[in-house]
């Protein structure tokens, strides 16, 4: 008797990247000398997971009546006013906009899809991706479709963006766009000014032409990790909410190093009122038909640590020590990947980079055999130097030097 659905038969129910992790460890514990670059979590170069030990503190000073308790279905106003600010601070932009608490930014981007695409209708995104996009797609019964990432000159594709983009309108009749800078998981890259610039400038083009609706979404998850603050990309894209709807998957897994609490949110920055109202209605009404309410004490803690100057600041602080760890195996992975001479995009901070290679799959497993783990994808190797320590990352460049020629 099949009990599943047919569509639902045969679905993969582990996940690589968490497979890969599992064995990495288990080699570890055995006594192994193990390089584990698989898993998108910060660790300290002890092999620690690293945490903001004020951001822990102010959790615990939850009180158990407010942890214990239902928050409102889109998130509590405090928190749905800290996200809004984090993002847009004191722009007219942050008058216009609404956001509503989600399960991390996974739940932000499952929001996007079950509200700004028909079933049935496509997603675009980046060539190179974060895999769960298309999980969240065909989770949701819409579909994925990509723009070449990268030109031959190796910036960002934008003249293919915007032929995919136009493509998708005149076929489908709207389009939704999932954007991932600064730090794009898995390939590192941080879009500049430039290629910012001309994205803005291809969906106002496409949206000028009037044949229908174009979101933007940008999924800013590892913001915080950046060589530039976000607030330069917004300031680049911001004014594209008077042709386009412009919405950020905002998530405290990465930038408060609480990745389990499950606090992100779906911000969207919508100029007419009754238009608003709509929409704050509609994720509402999402809301409640899929997860129903987000994580109180985590949502509490994090607008407490967002609305509290002091606290704010020596949780910045803390998180300046972090990044500057990454940055130092930023700059450790460009020195000595480059004198290998290893093919990469653009890294200039974040948790990952991304070395292409034809036989991905093939170089992943000689180096898994060598005790290094990275997660292989279509034509490249994707390397978490956030969990991988300054002093190993000689041994990894070379090992992937040795085993992509
Ligand atoms: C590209 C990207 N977007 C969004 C997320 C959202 O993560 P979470 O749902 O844990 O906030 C992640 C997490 O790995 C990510 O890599």
């Amino acid at each position: 008797m099949a009990f599943l659905i047919p569509a639902h038969a045969g679905r993969p129910g582990d996940d690589l990247i968490f497979a890969l992790n599992a064995e990495a460890k288990a080699r570890a514990a055995a006594g192994e000398s193990i390089v584990n670059g698989t898993l998108g979590a910060l660790m300290d170069d002890a092999g620690r997971l690293a945490v903001l030990p004020s951001v822990a503190q102010t959790l615990r000073e939850i009180p158990a009546e407010v942890a214990a308790g239902y928050a409102p279905i889109s998130g509590t106003a405090a928190f749905q006013r800290a996200v809004i600010a984090d993002l847009l601070g004191g722009r007219d932009e942050a008058a216009q906009a609404i956001a509503v608490a989600t399960p991390g930014g996974s739940g932000a981007l499952r929001l996007a899809l079950g509200n700004f695409l028909e079933p049935g209708q496509t997603l675009l995104t980046t060539s190179l991706y974060w895999g769960p996009y298309k999980t969240l797609a065909d989770e949701a019964e819409r579909k994925l479709a990509t723009f070449r990432m990268f030109d031959e000159r190796g910036r960002l594709d934008v003249v293919d963006f915007e032929t995919k983009l136009s493509a998708l309108v005149e076929s489908e009749g709207r389009a939704l766009v999932f954007l991932n800078s600064p730090c794009h998981n898995p390939t590192g890259y941080s879009f500049d000014d430039a290629e910012w610039d001309a994205v803005a400038a291809a969906v106002a083009r496409v949206a000028d032409r009037g044949r229908g609706p174009v979101t933007i979404l940008l999924d800013v998850a590892y913001a915080r990790y950046a060589a530039t603050d976000l607030s330069q990309a917004i300031d680049r894209v911001i004014h594209l909410a008077k042709k386009a709807l412009v919405l950020f998957a905002w998530s405290a897994s990465k930038s408060f190093t609480e990745y389990g609490l499950r606090v992100g949110a779906l911000v969207a920055v919508v100029p007419d009122a009754a238009e608003r109202k709509q929409i704050e209605s509609a994720f509402s009404y999402s809301c409640r038909g899929t997860w129903s309410n987000c994580n109180a004490a985590g949502m509490a803690a994090i607008a407490k640590i967002l609305d509290d100057g002091k606290l704010k600041a020596q949780v910045d602080g803390e998180r300046m020590e972090l990044k500057a760890v990454l940055d130092r195996r930023v700059a450790c992975w460009n020195e000595h990947a480059g004198k290998a001479g290893l093919k990469y995009p653009r890294y200039t901070g974040g948790f990952f980079t991304t070395v292409f290679c034809d036989d991905a799959t093939g170089a992943a497993a000689k180096l898994r055999a060598d005790g290094l783990f990275v997660v292989p994808q279509s034509g490249a190797l994707r390397v978490a130097l956030c969990s991988v320590a300054e002093r190993d990352i000689p041994r990894l460049v070379e090992g992937i030097a040795r085993h992509t020629r």
